[in-house]
């Protein structure tokens, strides 16, 4: 498998505070079956804004250890972004990172914010060539209260990234529900583990799948979402229209009303 979301690097962000913690949840991944990490430090303005070039020296170090203790995996270098006003800058200026330097952003929705202004981002994001991931939006009050908001991103050319824990019994209802909402409806096209530690924010990418190849009734859909598409974005090449843009050119009223059919 192939995780797009992780926080394994130490003293980043709220992952590892230590390379012995983060060797620890390296080996729960490659035990999990993954293959090869992007590690995606927080940024958040003002909270953490981690050095793009720290990042980077952080993962050649950790590929190091991993080289050392015979840990079966590749780490790459990657960023969470929060939707910040600046955001455009910052990656112009190679502040913060992409997804293994490819056009794909990891972007953290704001838990509240006005819709045009999220669309007019999004937007602007694109015409600059990027592609933003929305890193787990079951976990977005907007998105919980409005799943079509999600279909809608989709449909304007954006990618869904689902954690895998919020998939399982023991996430918190809200979110459970709107995960396998969004996966059934296959408006996301990634799962990752988003792990942050062992025991607080443990991967669980191999309980996640099942629960997924159960949700879409096919074991090859979801195998996709952790392996051919997270692979796709790693390589920098295009994922190909998801499923859930199969009616993009009814537009205007006809997509809100496409998404609250689908959402019921
Ligand atoms: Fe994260």
């Amino acid at each position: 498998m192939i995780d797009i979301h992780s926080h394994i690097l130490p003293a980043m962000d709220d992952g590892p505070g230590s390379w012995a913690e983060s060797l620890s949840l390296c080996r729960l991944l490659a035990a999990q079956g993954v293959r090869t990490v992007v590690a995606t430090p927080h940024y958040w303005p003002g909270v953490y804004e981690p050095r793009a070039g720290l990042i980077e020296q952080r993962v050649m170090e950790l590929n190091l250890l991993l080289c050392k203790q015979g840990v079966d995996m590749t780490a790459l270098a990657g960023e969470e972004v929060v939707f910040c006003p600046e955001i455009r800058e910052l990656l112009a200026k190679r502040a913060v990172l992409t997804l293994n330097g490819s056009r794909y952003v990891l972007l953290e929705l704001p838990q509240l914010m006005a819709e045009e202004q999220l669309f007019a981002g999004i937007f602007q994001l694109q015409l600059e060539g990027y592609v933003p991931v929305i890193a787990h939006p079951e976990k977005n009050r907007m998105i919980q209260g409005d799943p079509g908001l999600m279909l809608e991103l989709v449909c304007k050319g954006a990618l869904g990234q689902m954690t895998a824990s919020s998939l399982l019994g023991s996430a918190p209802g809200k979110i459970r529900t709107c995960g396998q909402n969004l996966v059934r409806r296959r408006t996301v096209q990634i799962i990752s583990s988003d792990a942050h530690s062992i025991d607080g924010r443990p991967p669980r990418l191999a309980q996640g799948l099942e629960q997924a190849a159960c949700l879409l009734k096919s074991r090859r859909e979801a195998e996709k979402m952790v392996l051919e598409c997270p692979q796709k974005i790693i390589q920098d090449r295009r994922l190909g229209l998801p499923e859930a843009q199969g009616n993009k050119k009814k537009k205007g009223g006809f997509l809100r009303q496409l998404c609250k059919e689908a959402f019921g």
